[in-house]
């Protein structure tokens, strides 16, 4: 019998559960086999390989296709495997849009690798559905890639008037929702085409797994993608499956105080006089504060500030105790980078200095630990 629940957080638990009708298994097992026998010619128990099907995968893919609103759930390698193979619809002389702030391995693949096969990308500034709709060049223009919030400068992007103005020309709209997650954030209710993760961030929340995700809304797309992934192969093994299976029953959890600390977090740092500017959308003077109250269920764990000199900058990398200085984001340890030179250093330094990625810039990904530890270490770091 197919189990409904109304809730997403009860959803995101139940994942798995009453899946394993062999064993009544309440956590669903990992299924290694590489290959399955057939019962005879002709004849599949619907697993044949493991890189088209797999039950693990295949739980972990209805459930986040379940979460984010769509139809198909794929999980891949990587956040660059799924940005690769989303990419592989695309053919030479097609022409892309993408976020202006962007994060600097999605800006690495469009390109020095699709723009060698005559895909071209222009980065435009998405939080203004103006300056988007000026940058198409139909009909060359065929999708539109979008971080919202961006990366690292949390700008944001109003996702249902990019998504009317993508309908009226007839472009693919992909949002990047390894940010917010569909627990604050659900691109494809506000009209987007396809969502990507890098489950490697919140999905996964512990900074111990490597995985990618798409979610389409519609039978032909997500068939096309299934297929490119079945052709190219950048599949999710069944054990990271089943630990991203794990990791996404806490998430709802783990957003409400990710969000609720980096809001104190964000605050603290106002008033500090070595901070010249804190960039969180929670922050009533933010520029998106309004639509991002509109748009999501909350504002998320990534903040980025802006200290009065470089050297501040590195001087801070360099004392703090308990928050670590790392790429990535989204775990559970409270994570800080230097975007210009770790995460967006792919990026020329003259549209890095364009945006406001200078060496001052510090992003901070706040995880689980007490608010008050982490405002101390950021304390005894600054001064
Ligand atoms: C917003 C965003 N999208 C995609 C990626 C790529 O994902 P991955 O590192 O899992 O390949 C990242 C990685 O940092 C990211 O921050």
């Amino acid at each position: 019998m197919k189990r409904v629940f109304n809730h997403r957080t009860t959803r995101s638990v139940q994942i798995g559960v009453g899946h394993d009708d062999h064993t009544g298994g309440i956590s669903f097992p990992i299924y290694p086999s590489a290959t399955y026998r057939h019962p005879g010619v002709g004849q599949s128990t619907g697993y044949d390989y493991t890189r088209s099907d797999n039950p693990t995968r295949e739980v972990l893919e209805d459930a986040l296709a379940d979460l984010e609103g769509g139809t198909h759930g794929l999980v891949f390698s990587s956040g660059m495997g799924a940005l690769t193979t989303l990419l592989l619809n695309f053919s030479s002389g097609d022409h892309l849009l993408a976020s202006e702030d962007l994060y600097g391995g999605t800006y690495r693949l469009l390109e020095q690798v699709f723009a060698k096969f005559g895909i071209s990308t222009s980065y435009v500034d998405t939080t203004s559905a103006a300056a988007v709709a000026a940058a198409i060049v139909p009909p060359q223009t065929k999708a539109l890639l979008v971080e919202t919030p961006g990366n690292p400068l949390l700008g944001i992007a109003d996702i249902r008037a990019l998504a009317d103005l993508c309908k009226a020309h007839r472009l693919l709209f992909v949002v990047d929702n390894t940010f917010l997650t569909p627990v604050l954030q659900r691109p494809l209710d506000l009209g987007a085409d396809i969502v990507v993760h890098s489950a490697t961030k919140y999905l996964g929340g512990h900074s111990d797994l490597c995985a990618g995700v798409l979610v389409a809304k519609g039978d032909e797309l997500g068939k096309q993608l299934s297929f490119l992934q079945n052709s190219t192969g950048a599949i999710l093994p069944p054990q990271d499956c089943w630990l991203l299976i794990r990791s996404l029953k806490t998430l709802p959890l783990r957003m409400e105080r990710h969000s609720a600390s980096a809001l104190e977090v964000a605050h603290w740092l106002q008033q500090q006089p070595q901070v010249e500017k804190v960039y969180y959308p929670g922050l009533p003077e933010h520029p998106g504060h309004d639509l991002s109250r509109q748009q999501t269920a909350g504002f998320g764990g990534m903040l980025s500030f802006r200290l009065t000199s470089p050297q501040l900058a590195e001087r801070v990398l360099e004392r703090l105790q308990l928050i670590s200085f790392a790429e990535s984001l989204g775990g559970v340890e409270t994570l800080m980078t230097l975007p210009a030179v770790q995460t967006h250093g792919d990026i020329p330094a003259a549209e890095r200095q364009r945006l406001g990625i200078c060496n001052s810039l510090l992003r901070l990904s706040v995880g689980l630990e007490e608010p008050a530890d982490l405002i101390a270490d950021l304390h005894q770091a600054l001064n």
